[in-house]
This record gives structure tokens, C-alpha cells and sequence, in this order.
């Protein structure tokens, strides 16, 4: 594996500011550490598959080609990758996960029935329900300091699924976010069995969000839920893409993920122009990136692995005051300043008094209050840069 540390220890803050991505140009002359890009670029294959499709004036609609050669990618990342042997043909394009759950909602879950949330979590996860006319149900994960760790609540998942579907019957979409963006949490495989045996007693379905599975750290293993056992296939709809893990939200492409025949037919027959919606940059990037960005892929969560232990070692020696459970697999890093003292928004507060532009945890649910997210995925240097003015300002909240 190619050590990239010198390679994005070298990026600097001048340079990332003169691209000027949504990251750096939102909040002019603040630390972007909000939306969830990374700042190291993207690996070489990617650049060259931009190369091709200009040499090959691929500017007309995806060529069957592409597209299959992205499905057989993307079955045999999952293959090698997680274990999960799924066929090519049960894999589509979509333009992006959040219009996969946008569809799953529309034609897979019957009108009136709720979304069951666990919180806190990604932000349009709170929002995209109510566009699809679906009420959230909140389920607050359990923050276990001692442990060091988050639990999953099953008793209020039981709860929420016994009147998840219209009417008060019993049903629902459950959102498993896995790895769960903002926490990072990974789920182990006896979570999810007990979280299956919930849904499949109640008749739910879930939309299996595994769009950040390639950055699982040391210790942690991502499976993917559909893979459980009978009833996760029959109940699931996996989402995922390239597009978070190798660096390429803007190229528009994600994939969907089939493990129910009748799933897929319903898929074939009601989500065509869902499924015509991944641009042929992003289909030719995701095929690059599983089958030639691997090294790249490697080196990049080394990279930030060491960004996440440093970010938990500097916190605790020096702000034990805030609360980090050292995720386990995302960029993303939640941190508690509910004991810092600081009146309104935290959020606010970091961006006019430290120049950092967190993302807002009240964003990411009712607990997500006096909480920031913070994109690791910064070059190291300006991480420092940042957990300085970090610690500073939240010590000037405290008087100290
Ligand atoms: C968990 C999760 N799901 C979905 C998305 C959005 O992905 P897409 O751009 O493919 O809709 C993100 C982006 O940060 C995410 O973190």
C-alpha cells in the first residue's frame, strides 16, 4: 500500500480555498469541516476514465456497455469485499442514494406508513420523508460513555414498528445507516440479527444505507444487512456508491442493490427513468474505482484513521469536557459541547468564534442539540489547525 501521508500533508489551505468546492467557498475564509467531501483529490484510474470518456465523446446517454460493466464492478466489490455474492443484474445505477430512498418510498412501502428513523442522523434523512410524504419516527441511539460506544435501541424500534404502517398498523421504513453517518457506528452482525427479527415480526422493510462500508478502520467489519439471513433479503433495499469513499459526489452515480426478485421486477417496472438518472462520468468512475482504486482506497483510510485517533487523543488530553466516541468507520466525528456553557447554537458559535464551519447537529435530530459534525476528512496540518482553534474557543466558554 502507497503511504499518501506526505502526499495530503501537503495540501494546503490556499490551494483547497482556490478550487473553491462547496467545502471551502460556502464559508469564505473559514475551515470547511461540513458537508462530506474529502480534500485529497481522487484516485489516478478515476482521472483517466474522464480522459477516456472525452477520447470516446461518450456525451450522449450511458451506453449499455458502461452500464453493465458497472453493475459486474459493483457485484464483484461486494464479493470480494463483504462476502455477498450478488448477481450483476440485481445491481442498478441510480444518480445518487438519497433518489434510491426517494423511489424505495414511493414505490415500495405503502402510503401512509412511517419512516423510522434512528438518531441522530444524516441530515436530509430528517427532511426527505416529509417530501415523500412520510412521517418520521425518531429512534435515539444510546450513547455509552463507559464502553465507548453506541447502542442501538431495540425496544423503541419494537415500539415504532408496531404502529410503523398506515393507519396504525404495524409496518414501516426503517433507515439503517451503515456505517451511521454522523456517529460513525458500525453494526455488528448480532445487532442487526436482533434489529431483523424486529422488522421481520412486523412486517417492515428497510432501506440499507451502506454508502460510507468501504471506510470501516481496524477492529470493525462491515456486513452488509441484507446478507443477515432469509428475511434481510426479503425485506431490504441496499443503497450505496463510490461516490463518499472515493472522494466523487459531484460525477452523480450510486448504486442500488436487489437481494428480493420481486423487489427487482417492481424496480424494472415503475423506477426505469430513477435508474437512468447516474451520468456517464459517475458510472465509468464507479467502475474504476472497484476495480483499480483499491491501493488508492487503502492508503486514503489509512490516512484517516490516523486523522480519527488523533482528533480522539487530542480531545481527551486536552478538552475532556466535550464528548467523542471514536467512530468506527465514516470521515465523520460527532462532538457533545453540551458542557461547554456556550448559549444558542454551537455551531454558530465555532464558525464566528474559531473561523470552523461544522455542520450543525440540531440538523441531525432533536438529540443532535449542543452537538457539532465534524468532516475529518481534512489534510492533517489543517486538522491541527483547526482542533487549536477548536479547544481555544470552547476553553474561552469555560473561562479557562
Ligand atoms: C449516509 C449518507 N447517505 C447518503 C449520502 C448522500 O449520497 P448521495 O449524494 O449519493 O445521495 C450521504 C452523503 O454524505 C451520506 O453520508
Amino acid at each position: 500500500m502507497a503511504d499518501t501521508t506526505a502526499a495530503y500533508d501537503s495540501i494546503t489551505r490556499a490551494s483547497l480555498e482556490e478550487k473553491a468546492s462547496t467545502k471551502w467557498s460556502t464559508y469564505p475564509g473559514k475551515i470547511g469541516a461540513f458537508v462530506a467531501e474529502m480534500d485529497y483529490g481522487v484516485a489516478e484510474p478515476i482521472r483517466q476514465v474522464l480522459k477516456d470518456l472525452d477520447a470516446r465523446d461518450l456525451y450522449g446517454y450511458p451506453p449499455a456497455d458502461i452500464v453493465t460493466a458497472l453493475r459486474e464492478a459493483t457485484a464483484g466489490f461486494y464479493a470480494q469485499r463483504y462476502g455477498w455474492n450478488i448477481a450483476a443484474d440485481h445491481v442498478d445505477t441510480i444518480s445518487d442514494v438519497l433518489s434510491g430512498l426517494g423511489a424505495v418510498l414511493d414505490v415500495f412501502a405503502p402510503a401512509g406508513g412511517k419512516v423510522i428513523l434512528p438518531t441522530p442522523a444524516y441530515m436530509p434523512f430528517m427532511t426527505l420523508p416529509g417530501m415523500h410524504d412520510r412521517e418520521i419516527v425518531e429512534v435515539p441511539l444510546h450513547r455509552n460513555d463507559a464502553a465507548g460506544r453506541w447502542d442501538f435501541d431495540f425496544a423503541a424500534l419494537d415500539a415504532a414498528m408496531a404502529t410503523g404502517g398506515p393507519d396504525g398498523t404495524s409496518g414501516g421504513v426503517l433507515i439503517m445507516c451503515n456505517p451511521h453517518n454522523p456517529i460513525g457506528k458500525v453494526y455488528s452482525r448480532e445487532e442487526m440479527e436482533q434489529i431483523a427479527a424486529i422488522v421481520a415480526k412486523h412486517g417492515g422493510r428497510v432501506f440499507s444505507d451502506e454508502i460510507h462500508a468501504p471506510l470501516v478502520y481496524d477492529g470493525a467489519e462491515h456486513v452488509p444487512y441484507a446478507t443477515i439471513n432469509a428475511d434481510t433479503a426479503a425485506h431490504t433495499i441496499t443503497a450505496t456508491s463510490h461516490s463518499k469513499s472515493f472522494n466523487t459526489p459531484g460525477l452523480k452515480c450510486a448504486q442500488i442493490l436487489f437481494s428480493n426478485d420481486e423487489d427487482l421486477a417492481l424496480w424494472q417496472k415503475k423506477c426505469v427513468f430513477t435508474s437512468h438518472g447516474a451520468s456517464n462520468p459517475g458510472i465509468m468512475a464507479g467502475t474504476a474505482a472497484y476495480t483499480k482504486g483499491l491501493d488508492w482506497l487503502a492508503a486514503t483510510k489509512d490516512y484517516l484513521q490516523g486523522n480519527r485517533d488523533l482528533v480522539a487523543q487530542r480531545l481527551s488530553e486536552e478538552l475532556p469536557e466535550v464528548v467523542y466516541i471514536k467512530p468506527s468507520g465514516t470521515y465523520l466525528g460527532w462532538i457533545d459541547c453540551s458542557a461547554l456553557g456556550i448559549d444558542g447554537n454551537v455551531q454558530e458559535y465555532f464558525l464566528e468564534h474559531a473561523g470552523i464551519a461544522f455542520t450543525d447537529g440540531e440538523l441531525c435530530g432533536a438529540v443532535g442539540a449542543k452537538h457539532v459534525r465534524l468532516n475529518q476528512g481534512l489534510p492533517r496540518p489543517i486538522l491541527n489547525e483547526l482542533l487549536d482553534r477548536f479547544i481555544a474557543s470552547a476553553k474561552e466558554a469555560l473561562g479557562k
